[in-house]
């Protein structure tokens, strides 16, 4: 039987990357989980540090504040440094009032047994090209998934029209091919 004190999460081994964050209870919707604990460095700090995992290069335990200040999950840290990034979480990383602070907020109600994943839309200064999102890769696969962990600017009404008018050429494309593989195999 679970304690109210006891704690909303545990750690263990994730489908999507390392360790994950999980229920160990119901959720309800609102519900402040943990706190996102560890120093508080400048961004020049956290630009000068060396790779958490020289193996895996781009992975991260920073959480950026408003102040412009990070939160480096990877020192002082709490369970919260594990949790993965999903395009479709079901929390998210509220702010104290005085900004210095960042708890885990349950989105909407969370069943037990459910990893707790948060959108880290991750901010870059440099251009975001193919490589840099390939480096920062999402593998949540969720339908509105955008394939990287950073955060993409919103895109404009004329890029939203071409990705519309490369969506009708390809959904056209595919309709012509199927019809002549039909037309091929009704000569054969
Ligand atoms: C704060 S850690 C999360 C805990 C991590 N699973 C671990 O075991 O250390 C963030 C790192 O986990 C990985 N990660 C988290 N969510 C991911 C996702 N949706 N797709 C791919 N990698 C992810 C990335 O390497 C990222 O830099
Ligand atoms: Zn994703």
């Amino acid at each position: 039987m679970d304690h109210p004190s006891d704690p909303w999460h545990e750690v263990r081994r994730s489908p999507l990357h390392g360790h994950g964050v999980f229920a160990r209870r119901p959720i309800p919707k609102g519900t402040y989980i943990l706190e996102y604990e560890g120093v508080h460095i400048t961004q020049e700090q956290a630009d000068a540090q060396e790779p958490s995992n020289p193996d895996d290069p781009f992975h991260t335990f920073f959480f950026a504040i408003s102040n412009g200040m990070i939160i480096d999950g990877g020192n002082g840290g709490n369970d919260s440094r594990y949790i993965n990034h999903s395009c479709e979480p079901n929390c998210e990383g509220h702010e104290s009032e005085d900004g210095n602070r960042v708890f885990i907020v349950a989105l909407r109600d969370i069943a037990a047994g459910e990893e707790l994943l948060y959108d880290y839309a991750l901010t870059i200064d440099d251009k975001i090209t193919k490589t840099l999102k390939k480096q920062y890769a999402c593998l949540c696969g969720t339908p509105s998934c955008r394939g990287t962990m950073l955060a993409l600017p919103k895109p404009s009404k004329k890029q939203r029209k071409k990705a519309k008018k490369k969506k009708w050429l390809k959904k056209i494309i595919r309709q012509a091919v199927r019809e002549e593989i039909q037309d091929l195999l009704r000569n054969t």
